[in-house]
């Protein structure tokens, strides 16, 4: 359900895509994350009248028209563009498949193939929505993202609380029709405040007018 205008006066901060993590000047980390949902929840809410930041990682996304668009490669790269931009934002969603793990030591040459195995250490990336959820105001909304293959509703509420969220998106990736590199989505939301709405399969523009109307009631409901 999309509102014309109902978000007027509303500054969002997206991120989208995966990250890319490299490991010398050729190769990268990276994971299958296409960028769809995110820069449809961007284009939604410029659409809805927000001021829109759009921090992605590698996608084949297009810029969307009206929206400030910024393109990173790695997760250390992406948490520092979402931090510089935090203050500003009223509404925070992390779309983004941010890689949990890069390579230990970046070669700075082309590594040569050898006879052997090849053996590469990898080290825990930040989680950039914990360091939001620890750094946000009290009038910000912050959206996480959960994709899980089993006990969906467990975990995704625990990821809800652990990261200091207010809302969260969750999908069940044992599913092949939905989800990552298509165009449709089946999503569970929950809020802080004990909400749950599941919505059925969807085109991801219309998963992103509902997740957005989901954050406009639960903005609303503070200001009653
Ligand atoms: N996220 C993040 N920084 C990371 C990893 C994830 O900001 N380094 C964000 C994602 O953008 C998403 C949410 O956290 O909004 C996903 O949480 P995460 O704990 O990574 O969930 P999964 O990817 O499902 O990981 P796991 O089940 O392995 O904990």
């Amino acid at each position: 359900m999309s509102r014309e205008g109902d978000l007027e006066g509303e500054r969002f901060l997206v991120s989208a895509g995966p990250t890319a993590e490299p490991l010398d000047p050729v190769r990268v980390f990276t994971n299958r994350s296409s960028g769809k949902m995110g820069f449809r929840l961007a284009e939604a809410a410029q659409a809805r009248g927000a001021s829109v930041q759009l921090v992605s990682g590698p996608s084949a996304e297009a810029d969307p028209e009206g929206v400030d668009v910024t393109r990173i490669q790695t997760a250390a790269e992406m948490k520092r563009a979402m931090l510089e931009r935090l203050a500003e934002a009223t509404v925070v969603i992390m779309a983004a498949a941010v890689a949990d793990y890069r390579p230990e030591k970046v070669e700075r040459s082309k590594i040569k193939k050898g006879e052997g195995p090849m053996v590469v250490t990898l080290v825990r990336n930040d989680d950039i929505l914990a360091a939001i959820g620890k750094l946000r105001g009290a009038a910000q909304t912050v959206v996480g993202f959960a994709a899980e293959s089993e006990e969906l509703e467990a975990n995704a509420l625990g990821k809800l609380e652990r990261k200091g969220l207010d809302l969260i998106v969750a999908n069940d990736i044992s599913r092949t029709d939905a989800g990552f590199g298509v165009d449709v989505n089946q999503v569970i939301l929950y809020d802080a405040r004990g909400g749950k709405k599941a919505l059925p399969l969807m085109s991801k523009r219309d998963v992103a007018d509902e997740i957005l109307s989901a954050i406009q009631e639960y903005r609303a409901q503070d200001r009653r």
